[in-house]
């Protein structure tokens, strides 16, 4: 249907209409091109947006954001077997102070975000505040290469090999080392929330049986995992680009989705007829019923962030082909190369143990973590204990109101505490 993106025909246009239609379209998007709002000057050179400063003495996640709303906040730092240097925060106790007996909650953000991702509304109705105001012990990761997560032991991310990973790399690393960390300063097996692309690396870390002594029960919020039935438009002409031209992305490295290789290819994507650009939120990731748009500004002072294209393009073959696999480097002597095998290998996701407190919160508008899809997925765990796989199904529900909906407290956050009480 969507095949006949030509990236290399893109001249690009200096009508005055196409760059306005560009900007507001990046805009709606959250992927702006102007830096209207912020201190974008890193972010909008686009082709060399490594050049973002690390983190350095007190600036933060914790003192931007977390403690600018009344809440304690410890900074920590985790280090990757691959080096790979990631910032986590702590927000040991709610507004009412401590508490005894805490469980750990580690909360792990989808695809392009960070943990602010979990902090954008207001406290009463932010997951990350509303666990910790209700006795839990908060840890909040950063996947590498985002803002408060791009240190690494020696290369840095202007260098190439820096954005060598997919999110093979986040299951096998960046997961078991911030896992094992809270569990290892805390005393205490945890409970893992993830959102989006936080849920598909814990289902695959599980499906290994890996991690399973650290964690106590896992939420996943959108699950993705299964992609073939996924109905964005807007996402499978971006997988199909991706995939009809992984050289040209591949040399990109760095997927800055505020720099112009990301805008041009948004362009692109709305040149076609298929696609509604008049929503790009929407058509990204299905009608949101319960997003409240003042929040918009301040979600772009932390959102979007960056990924590797690699990470993209490994989605990108799961969108395109339907299966769980690592990923795939296009022939039998690559693949053999990096795995030992002529195609990569599965994550058999039939091997989740049948005894993992499991909750699913999933909703029949998302267009990311499409319906049937979780019904793939729930086929697949369908020997699961019935007592340890809660669902949570909500009809108007849409993959950003997980996060973001004004109502998500009372709509998924206490069932999912509940949920965790009990384990
Ligand atoms: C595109 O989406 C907008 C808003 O979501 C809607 O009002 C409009 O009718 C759609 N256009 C087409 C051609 O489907
Ligand atoms: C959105 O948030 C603003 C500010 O908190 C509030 O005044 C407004 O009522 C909210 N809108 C909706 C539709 O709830
Ligand atoms: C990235 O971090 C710097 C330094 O702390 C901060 O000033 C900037 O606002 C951050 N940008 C984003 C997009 O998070």
């Amino acid at each position: 249907m969507v095949n006949s993106i030509v990236r290399n025909k893109l001249v690009p246009s200096h009508s005055m209409a196409n760059i306005l239609t560009t900007i507001a379209l990046a805009l709606l998007l959250c992927l702006s091109a102007v830096g209207a709002k912020t201190n974008l000057n890193t972010h909008s050179r686009g082709l060399s947006p490594s050049t973002i400063i690390p983190l350095v003495g007190q600036d933060g996640i914790c003192n931007l954001v977390v403690e600018k709303q009344g809440y304690a906040c410890e900074e920590h730092k985790v280090t990757t077997k691959d080096g790979y240097i990631l910032s986590l925060q702590r927000i040991p106790e709610g507004r009412s102070g401590k508490s005894p007996n805490k469980i750990p909650v580690l909360l792990q953000h989808g695809l392009l975000m960070d943990a602010v991702s979990w902090m954008i509304n207001s406290p009463d109705e932010s997951l990350a505040f509303i666990l910790a105001d209700n006795g839990f012990d908060v840890w909040l990761s950063n996947t590498r290469g985002t803002n408060y997560s791009r240190g690494h032991t020696s290369i840095k991310p202007n260098d190439p090999s820096y954005w060598d990973w997919s999110w093979d790399e986040l299951v096998a690393y960046d997961l078991p080392a911030t896992v094992q960390y809270v569990h290892y300063q805390t005393g205490q097996k945890l409970h893992y929330v993830g959102h989006s692309l936080g849920t598909l690396i814990a289902l695959a870390a599980f499906s290994q049986e890996n991690l399973l002594n650290s964690i106590r029960a896992a939420a996943l919020l959108s699950p993705i995992a299964y992609l073939a039935q996924m109905s964005s438009t807007l996402a499978r002409t971006a997988a199909d680009a991706f995939i009809a031209e992984d050289l040209y992305w591949l040399g990109i490295k760095e997927f800055a989705p505020r720099g112009e290789p990301a805008v041009k290819l948004l362009q692109d994507i709305c040149k076609q007829p298929t696609n509604n650009c008049s929503n790009l939120m929407t058509s990204f990731t299905g009608p949101n019923c319960c997003v409240n748009s003042s929040k918009t500004d301040y979600f772009l002072e932390h959102e979007p962030q960056s990924t590797a294209t690699k990470n993209l393009i490994h989605l990108a073959q799961m969108i395109r082909q339907g299966t769980i696999a690592m990923y795939d480097y296009g022939n039998a002597d690559e693949n053999n190369k990096h795995y030992g095998q002529p195609t990569p290998p599965v994550y058999d996701m039939a091997r989740i143990p049948n005894n993992l407190p499991l909750f699913l919160g999933f909703g029949g508008q998302d267009y990311l973590s499409d319906v049937d899809d979780v019904q793939t997925l729930l086929d697949t765990l369908k020997d699961h204990d019935t007592d340890k796989l809660v669902l949570q199904y909500r009809e108007d529900y849409a993959h950003a109101d997980f996060v973001f909906g004004e109502n998500a407290k009372q709509v998924v956050y206490d069932p999912l505490m509940a949920f965790f009480k009990l384990q």
